[in-house]
This record gives C-alpha cells, structure tokens and sequence, in this order.
C-alpha cells in the first residue's frame, strides 16, 4: 500500500507533526507514503514524490507546513481538474490518501474520496471552525502565541493609560478571539457570531475609566463588525479621554513552533487517520472528541461551520468584569 499525504489551505502550527505521524504510522505498517507539496495546487502539477524517514527527523518541532500548502481553483471549481489530480496520484501508485487542512482542504478530499479514492481527512486550522473536532491541529499555538503578544500589549497599555484593541485571526470564526480574551485577561472581545454595539461597549470601558481602570485590552475577530480597525477610530473619535491604538496580529498566529498540546494532537490525529485507511475507511475525517479519536463522514464536515459556544463568549464577558 501506498499512501499520499498533503497539506493545502492555511498554514496551522502542528501541520508538520501531523505529517511526520501519518507517514512514521505508514512505515510501521510496512506501506510506502509519498508527499504532494504545494497542496491542491501542487497536485494538479503531479508535485508528488516518496518520502523518506530521514526526512522526517526533525520536522516535529518545525511551524508552517514543510510540504507548502496551495489552493487551486481548477481543482475546486472544475471536474477536469478533479481527474486531473487523479490521474496524478494513479500514476504515482497512490492508494490511499491523507488530507490535513480546513474546511477547503477536506472539501477537496470528499471530491477524491467520491471519485474512488480512499480519502481521510485530519482537521488542522487556527480558526478552529471544524465540525466532529472539539479542536483542530494549530489552535493551540495560534491562541498561545496571541495570549503572549497580547501580555505584552498589557504592559504598554498600563503604562501610557491606553485602551488597545487587539486583531485576532480566524477567518469567519470567533473561537480564537474568545479564548484569547479568556486566557488573557481582556476587557472585552468582538467576534462575528454575536452582536456588539460599539456605543454600549464604550459607554461600559469609559465608566471603568472614571473609576480608575487604567488601560483596556480589547480583542476583536477579524471577521468581526465592528472590526478591530472601526472599533479604534470610535473610541478615538468619541475623544473620551484616552488613546486607542491598533495592533493586528494577522500572520503572527499561523506560525511558529507548535505547542506540545499540537505535536500530541497532530500525532493522534495523523496515526488514527492510517488506521482508518487500513480499516477500509474513506470519506471520513479523524476528530477529537473528549479524550477519544474518533472518525466522522466528510459529509457531515463540509460546508458546515464548528460554531462558537455561546457559554464560551458569556465567560469571556463575566471576566471582563467591566464596567469595575
Ligand atoms: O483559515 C486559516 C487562516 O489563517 C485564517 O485565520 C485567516 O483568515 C486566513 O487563513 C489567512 O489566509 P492566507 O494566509 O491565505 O491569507
């Protein structure tokens, strides 16, 4: 048996581990793996070549994504694409293959599993949007890395009374806002799933002011309304007596050495996802649900959106504890 494995949408923190897991679960089942590189795009271009397990020494520890990751629109939009990539991994002798990626990824991954090839798919995106995984590879990371930032933030912002708001990736999602804001103490979160009225957040940070607050943290999704950018200039336009500044994370998150949470969950994920291949299975995806693995359809998970835990955001408001 061989097998293919490649990573394609946004680079996730743990991409590289889940790699490294699938092909090592691979070799200790005596099957060969090949890499796709570039993703999707990549694939239509037959970038696909064998791996060796030299070439995975090391790579734990290593952020973005050693196989590069592209998108293809004559792959998504186009059914001669969708063959195309076929006939790309039948000519490599491919067998079976293994998709880590977001939504666009194992959306790709359903296309060849019903086209006959057996596909699994393995969650990984900061955004944390997946359905059939309480986490995906990368969220980890991506929300440590924005928590040490925004601690930097803090000190900045108590030193010169300021109020910063925050941007936090995560594409249409507001999980990594709300954790974020969780673990790091803010005043206030913004997130797309639920309404803000700019005027009533500032009324509630301008009396925290007046009683003495010293500075304000907040953190807004980048798919929020208002956005991070709008939320600043109101609170500088109202003139209330202190100073917003804007600081936008954007790319910070996706890189960066993943967390031992991620490699562990990136290795649990990536091997499940080759047992599921050599149990027969296709069309599913491998998510973590509680302390368990487990394989859920592909049909369940594409063009469905993980959505935010509105007990998570009403925590996120109750420690805020504005307007003391
Ligand atoms: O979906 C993952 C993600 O990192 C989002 O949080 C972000 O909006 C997007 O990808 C960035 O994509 P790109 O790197 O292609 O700009």
């Amino acid at each position: 048996m061989k097998i293919a494995v490649l990573t394609s949408g946004g680079v996730a923190p743990g991409m590289n581990a889940a790699v490294r897991a699938t092909a090592q679960a691979a070799f200790a089942r005596g099957w060969e793996a090949v890499v796709v590189e570039n993703g999707y795009h990549g694939l239509l271009n037959g970038d696909i070549r064998p791996v060796k397990r030299h070439e995975l020494w090391g790579l734990v520890q290593q952020g973005g994504t050693a196989l590069g990751t592209g998108r293809s629109s004559e792959f998504e939009e186009e059914e001669r694409g969708k063959e195309k990539a076929l006939d790309r991994l039948r000519e490599a002798g491919v067998g079976g293959m293994v998709v880590i990626g977001g939504g666009g990824s194992l959306a790709g991954g359903l296309e060849l599993h019903k086209r006959g090839l057996p596909t699994v798919g393995v969650p990984a995106t900061i955004d944390n949007d997946i359905p059939g995984t309480e986490l995906s590879i990368g969220v980890d990371t991506a929300m440590n890395t924005a928590v040490a930032v925004i601690d930097r933030i803090k000190d900045t912002a108590t030193a010169q009374r300021r109020a910063m708001v925050v941007e936090v990736l995560g594409r249409d999602s507001g999980y990594l806002a709300a954790t974020s804001a969780i673990a790091g103490g803010d005043d206030a979160t913004i997130v797309p799933e639920f309404d803000t009225d700019p005027q009533e957040l500032l009324d509630l940070l301008n009396e925290s002011y007046e009683k003495g607050k010293p500075r304000f943290t907040v953190v807004v999704a980048e798919g929020a309304s208002p956005t991070a950018s709008e939320f600043c200039d109101f609170i500088n336009d109202a003139g209330g007596g202190y100073q917003a500044d804007l600081t936008t994370l954007g790319h910070i998150q996706s890189g960066g050495t993943p967390t031992a949470f991620d490699r562990i969950l990136a290795a649990r994920l990536g091997a499940s996802a080759v047992d599921a291949l050599a149990d027969g299975a296709s069309g599913t995806m491998v998510g973590l649900s509680g302390d368990s693995i487990e394989r859920v359809p592909l049909e369940k998970v594409v063009g469905e959106k993980r959505p935010l835990d509105p007990d998570l955001y009403r925590l996120a408001g109750i420690l805020s504890a504005l307007p003391d």
